[in-house]
């Protein structure tokens, strides 16, 4: 049996990597669904019609016009900053990435012992109307947060398991309710993180012997192999992780639902949550880490900045260190001028840009991530027209610079040198009008701008100055003369209107 399912994994493979390969629905950890089968061609139909319906429609226009959010990894682990038992995480032995939402894996912290860290849970600092505001300032129009993360604790009161933020710790808020309170004060969209497939307490071996089809399993180091819980997937599946997503999509107004981690996950389950999710709430867009190609929103992967443009709905992921949850002792900080370029490579490929914060187990959001973050904020102010409700354009850049990260632990073993010319732009476009995006200021006042040869041009503004914007046809791209710049900053975005 095993045999001929892992044959026809292999004789289907040129079908998956078809569609696969359409970048922002890249494989990877994708769920155990065998593409091509007959279950998948089924599925996949029902799936189809849900996702193309208008509600989805709407919930599409409005994630991508918002552009710019914050994401926030939130949990017991906070607390630990990194640390467990005076050890470093990248000290001894350990399994998985060394990010600190990840202590209880690495560790191998047993789950009763790992429980304890609720009974300390108490973060006198949080203040949901304080972390809005900093999104706010930070330019950012949305906000995702880790509602359960793989360690199994949900920071939302729960009847179907009492391992929350409400009963089990002196803290007993609804962290999840607050936020969803403060975004609808706010006027920004509210959507959360829940690790539905991978659950170190309560997920047993997150489905790694009922559903691999492969001898030697491809995720194990995601897995929960020191002291799983004794249960079955499915049972997990029925027991815990849907009826906790009812929970949230019943009980909490999501524009979002950032489902994670399907390594085994079948597509029957995969569908299921999908299904659910619709039926409380169609305009509310699931991540495709459901699993199984059963989502709405794609992604290049964790940290990675794409390659291609792409005109499907996505949302690129990074942090701001290189953790998600808050380690204590990582202060290598994605600079304004490195979180700037993230933005423009995300939204100028005809992406979101999701940027995580990851909050101390005191409800602080770290300074310093504050401070670079309000400095991008104070950038958007001023050029937020050429972000915010933008497509791509036929070119996405111009220019010498091109870097390539293709995940957190490339960019925190290699570094990250920024070396940006007046030559580089990017572009986004907006009806009629385009915008071109340059993150460095010339020492004179004239640029060139090659990708604008034969674009009509009827008039060229330059945001947030109103000194005139001369312009030229030159033999290789259109010379433009700048107006003297009245304020100070990072860059500047050109209005061309036809
Ligand atoms: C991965 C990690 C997780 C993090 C997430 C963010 O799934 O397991 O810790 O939450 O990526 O994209």
């Amino acid at each position: 049996m095993k045999n001929s399912r892992r044959n026809f994994i292999w004789s289907s493979l040129a079908v998956s990597t078809l569609t696969m390969t359409r970048w922002g629905w890249a494989a990877g950890v994708n769920g155990s669904g065998i593409p091509g089968s007959p279950e998948m061609i089924e599925l996949g139909k029902k799936w189809k019609a849900l996702n193309a319906s208008d509600a989805k429609q709407r919930g599409r226009e409005r994630f991508n016009d918002n552009k710019y959010g914050m994401f926030i990894h939130w949990g017991l682990y906070s607390q630990c900053g990194g640390i467990w038992k005076g050890e470093k995480m990248e000290e001894g032995d350990g399994t998985g990435p060394r990010v600190a939402e990840w202590i209880m894996r690495r560790k191998e912290i047993p789950r009763a012992e790992y429980a304890k860290l609720a009974k300390t849970f108490n973060p006198t600092k949080f203040d949901a109307d304080e972390w809005v505001a900093i999104a706010k300032a930070a330019g950012m129009q949305y906000m995702v947060i880790t509602s359960k993360h793989h360690d199994g604790f949900a920071l939302f009161d729960s009847k179907v398991s009492d391992y929350n933020a409400v009963k089990a710790t002196p803290f007993g808020r609804d962290i999840i309710r607050e936020l969803e309170q403060a975004c609808k004060r706010g006027g920004i969209s509210f959507g959360v993180y829940y690790s539905h497939a991978l659950d170190w307490r309560d997920g047993g071996d997150s489905g790694m012997k009922d559903y691999c089809y492969h001898d030697k399993p491809k995720q194990e180091m995601f897995v929960n192999k020191f002291d799983p819980a004794p249960v079955k997937f499915d049972d997990y599946i029925a027991n815990k992780s849907l009826p906790q997503v009812r929970e949230l999509v019943a009980n909490y107004d999501l524009k979002e639902i950032w489902l994670d981690t399907p390594i085994y996950i079948p597509a029957s389950h995969s569908f299921e949550f999908y299904k659910t999710i619709y039926e409380a709430n169609p305009e509310t867009l699931v991540s495709q880490r459901i699993g199984n190609g059963f989502g709405d929103i794609g992604t290049p992967g964790d940290n990675v900045i794409p390659d291609e443009a792409s005109e499907n709905t996505w949302e690129g992921i990074a942090t701001t260190n290189n953790s998600w949850g808050y380690k204590s002792y990582d202060e290598d900080w994605k600079s304004p001028k490195e979180t700037l370029f993230w933005l423009l490579e995300n939204v100028s490929k005809g992406g979101n840009f999701l940027l995580n914060v990851g909050p101390d187990g005191t409800g602080t959001i770290p300074p310093k991530s504050v401070q670079n973050l309000v400095a991008v904020g104070q950038w958007l102010k001023v050029n937020g027209d050429a972000i915010y409700g933008t497509k791509p354009w036929k070119v996405t850049h111009e220019g010498p610079t091109g870097i390539a990260i293709k995940g957190t632990e490339h960019r925190s073993k290699k570094g990250f040198k920024l070396d940006v010319t007046p030559e580089d732009f990017w572009f986004t476009k907006k009806g009629n009008t385009l915008y071109a995006i340059a993150m460095t200021r010339p020492e004179g006042n004239t640029v060139s701008i090659k990708s604008l040869k034969g674009h009509p041009i009827s008039g060229i503004n330059m945001l947030g100055e109103s000194g005139q914007v001369e312009w030229s046809e030159k033999a290789d791209g259109i010379e433009i003369t700048l107006p003297t710049f009245g304020s100070k900053g990072m860059g500047y975005a050109l209005e061309i209107i036809s």
